[in-house]
């Protein structure tokens, strides 16, 4: 039976159409083979809604959203709208999306494909084999924690006040959302069983203690998922000094945004990193890690790998299709093995292909 879904498409600015066309093409190929249909509705959002409607995420663009399976973004802003008040700023867009969809979990997942190992900063020994998924917190935490602002003392003197603050829900439904990441991504890997490691700061702060309890006691739902806790300051160097011993991460909203970055780093290759961010039900929204790159837009120079494998992100953890995931992931590595690159990622010996011209090739490459 045909599966039917209905994907947002917000291919935003720079080089998002470009690499969107990429991944429309793929996402056609696949379903052909599997059986799956999608529908693609495209809206505005960025750069480009600021132009035609004065704001970055224009309501009409969250309504499509909301009523579709998924959404697939590309990237937004650039040098024309950089000045613009914080309201009118892309970004904020970006922001209203996840609150307008409740998108509470940021997955980023770093892995260290064999072809690119020397692309990493770290040694070839440390990084090799790395694959981490790192599951972030997105909108609680500090970042809006209450109270919050600049305040007057009764000196006169100013103080700062940021507040570091989780409800026991607000951690179940992340935990959940990890243990069960850490599950699916044992898909055609049946060897081991799911690792999760939790990330907090329990030997000092309260908020982390609760964190560590929580995670603790959901545990006794999943007894396949093997599960340790690290104080951050120990996780990130770990992640330096160790990294293969990670594979699910799951951790708060600000320790999450440092050591996803870290994380994502050892790879070296920002052309090549996918996201996903999602709530407890659909749509999640599914985006490469990198920016609109206005440097190279329009020149078919960008490389449309993330942006391909966030639609695979998409198909695993927004759509539950694994088997359409694993087959776009394939074919990413297969064109890699074929000694193409785009120039972000070019090393002697290699063959260097356009943003289209890749697409092609992984399209060959699904057979
Ligand atoms: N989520 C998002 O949409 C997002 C994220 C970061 C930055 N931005 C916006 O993007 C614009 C540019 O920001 P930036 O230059 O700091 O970051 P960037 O990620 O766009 O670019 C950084 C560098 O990496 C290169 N690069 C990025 N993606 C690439 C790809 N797919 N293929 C080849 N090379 C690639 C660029 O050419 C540039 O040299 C800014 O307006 C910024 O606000 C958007």
């Amino acid at each position: 039976m045909t599966q039917h879904y209905r994907i947002t498409l917000l291919p935003g600015d720079g080089i998002g159409p470009e690499i969107m066309a990429v991944a429309v093409d793929v996402l056609k190929a696949v379903g052909k083979q599997l059986d799956i249909s999608f529908e693609f509705l495209e809206a505005l959002m960025g750069g480009a809604a600021i132009d035609e409607t004065g704001e970055p995420l224009p309501e009409a663009t969250l309504e499509l959203c909301r009523s579709s399976d998924a959404v697939l973004l590309a990237a937004i802003g650039g040098y024309a709208w950089d000045s613009l008040p914080r309201h009118q700023r892309p970004e904020t867009g970006l922001l209203g999306l996840r609150s307008g969809l409740g998108l509470f979990a940021n997955l980023r997942p770093a892995r260290i494909l064999p072809q690119l190992v020397d692309a990493s900063s770290l040694k070839r020994e440390v990084v090799e084999g790395v694959d981490i998924m790192v599951v972030r917190e997105l909108t609680g935490g500090v970042y809006f924690g209450q109270p919050k602002g600049v305040f007057a003392t009764e000196t006169g003197e100013q103080r700062g006040v940021n507040t570091m603050a989780y409800t026991e829900a607000e951690i179940d439904r992340i935990g959940k959302v990890a243990f069960e990441t850490a599950q699916k991504r044992r898909y055609g890997r049946p060897d081991g069983s799911p690792l999760l490691c939790s990330v907090d700061k329990a030997n000092v702060l309260e908020v982390s203690q609760l964190w560590r309890d929580r995670i603790t006691k959901l545990a006794e739902e999943y007894p396949d998922v093997e599960l340790s806790h690290l104080y951050v300051d120990n996780a990130a160097m770990q992640l330096v000094r160790a990294p293969k011993q990670f594979d699910t991460i799951v951790t708060g909203n600000l320790f999450g945004d440092i050591l996803s970055d870290a994380a994502a780093m050892l790879t070296g290759s920002i052309g090549m990193l996918p996201s996903a961010s999602i709530g407890s039900s659909r749509p999640g929204v599914f985006e490469p890690v990198h920016g609109s790159a206005p440097n190279i837009a329009g020149q078919d120079l960008a490389n449309p790998l993330a942006q391909v494998l966030s639609a695979a992100m998409m198909l695993r953890y927004g759509l539950d299709q694994p088997e359409a995931a694993e087959r776009i992931e394939q074919a990413v590595l297969q064109v890699l093995d074929q000694g193409d690159r785009t120039g972000d990622i070019i090393s002697p010996g290699m063959r260097q292909l356009g943003c289209r011209g890749m697409g092609e090739a992984v399209v060959q490459a699904l057979g």
